[in-house]
């Protein structure tokens, strides 16, 4: 099968290796059906996630149809369409069963990391049973792709471990994917002001778009002065740091103010200052951590209800053939204003011919009505 491997640094190829099968009793096999790109994937081209070797099949992202399963998986068969979490859990370690499978013994984050991922036509999912979701017909591939990481990132990182509530002043800093996925989940908490920070205009013209009552261009490291003017000094209740960068977690430290929360998404490959000296006082707290994505069923059922639709973060579309172009531009996706990337993985052929019903139906009544005005 054709799939994304890391080289090393700074190398990535597409490239045919074995397709996996089912090793443990409780992996399912995904035949994915669309697979996207992370933020951390550029970080892991970069050299920057030492757990990732050469080798190793990248992508933590996807949605796709159960292909097979092994004897142990109870909610799951062939030909079930599937949400892959990029979080395993084994459901029964310590860590799993506190809620925090982020971290399971196990698992955790592994997909595309310290296993084979995503960005392929097949992938094995361990623990099958908590690592997959079913996707309701309402909802489409795409729309479900979108809950694979940034989604559940965005709310439970962000908007979550920020304890955001109404009437709330909060800044997002960095309106990449994850960050605009926060901005997309924050509004159900009702804050007054949603600052958003970054240094791409298109990505802040989408933002507004998505609700921001007020956005910033940090290319001038005005984002603090800007954000102390508007709140008189005080400072913001809420600071979402979704970079990953020691100047934008300066940013947050900067502008949080008293009995605020820093919510720390963003994933550091170098160290971070953290000011206590001038933070202590202020009687705030700092929360970080890798998302669970327990949100997901809740998430499913916000789309289903027509309250939250994910899949306004996608600007592009590629077949899977064309990764290595789809990385460049996400990794320039200032120049070529781009968000989220949907990549159709395999014969799109069956997959258009499984959701064509309607089509189907559409032409069928067609062909009768014209027969009709035939005679
Ligand atoms: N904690 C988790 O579980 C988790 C999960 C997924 C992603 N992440 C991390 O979240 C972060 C964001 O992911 P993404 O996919 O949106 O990445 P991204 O690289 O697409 O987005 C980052 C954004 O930050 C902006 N930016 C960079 N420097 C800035 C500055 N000085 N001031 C303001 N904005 C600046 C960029 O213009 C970009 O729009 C990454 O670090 C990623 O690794 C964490
Ligand atoms: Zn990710
Ligand atoms: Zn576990």
């Amino acid at each position: 099968m054709q799939a994304v491997v890391y080289q090393g640094p700074g190398n990535i190829v597409l490239k045919d290796v074995p397709r996996p099968t089912i090793i443990e009793q409780n992996d399912a096999l995904v035949r994915i059906t669309q697979t996207t790109i992370c933020g951390t994937d550029l970080a892991i081209l970069k050299g920057g996630v030492a757990t990732v070797t050469p080798g190793r099949v990248i992508g933590h992202e996807g949605v796709g149809i159960v292909e097979a399963v092994g004897s142990g998986v109870r909610q799951f068969k062939p030909g079930d369409r599937v949400i892959v979490s990029c979080i395993t859990a084994c459901g029964s370690c310590e860590y799993c069963r506190r809620g925090i499978p982020s971290n399971c013994t196990e698992g955790g984050w592994i997909l595309g990391n310290s296993i084979d991922g995503c960005q392929a036509e097949y992938v094995r999912v361990p623990f099958a049973d908590n690592g997959l979701h079913h996707i309701p017909p309402s909802i489409n591939e795409e729309t479900a792709l979108m809950l694979s990481d940034i989604v559940p990132t965005g709310l439970e990182v962000g908007v979550m471990n920020g304890q955001v509530k109404f009437g709330d002043v909060v800044t997002i800093v960095g309106a990449g994917p994850v960050g605009l996925a926060a901005l997309l989940s924050i509004q159900f908490f009702s804050p007054a002001d949603i600052i958003v920070v970054d240094l791409d205009d298109h990505r802040l013209e989408l933002a507004k778009r998505l609700g921001a009552t007020m956005v910033i261009n940090n290319q001038d490291s005005s984002a603090t002065a800007k954000i102390l003017q508007k709140t008189n000094g005080r400072g913001v209740d809420v600071a979402i740091e979704a970079v990953g960068h020691p100047l934008t977690c300066k940013v947050a430290q900067e502008i949080i103010g008293v009995g605020g929360t820093i919510a720390n998404i963003g994933v550091y490959s170098q160290s971070a200052e953290l000011h206590k000296e001038a933070l202590w006082v202020k009687n705030i707290t700092i929360r970080m951590g890798v998302v669970n994505t327990t949100t997901i069923p809740l998430l499913l059922r916000t789309i289903q209800s027509g309250k939250l639709d994910p899949s306004q973060l996608i600007t592009h579309h590629f077949p899977f053939s064309d990764v290595l172009h789809a990385y460049e531009i996400f990794a320039n996706a200032a120049q070529e204003q781009a968000v989220k990337i949907v990549l159709a993985v395999g014969d799109a052929s069956d997959d258009n011919a499984r959701l064509s019903t309607d089509a189907l139906v559409e032409m069928i009544v067609g062909q009768i009505m014209q027969q009709v005005s035939a005679h």
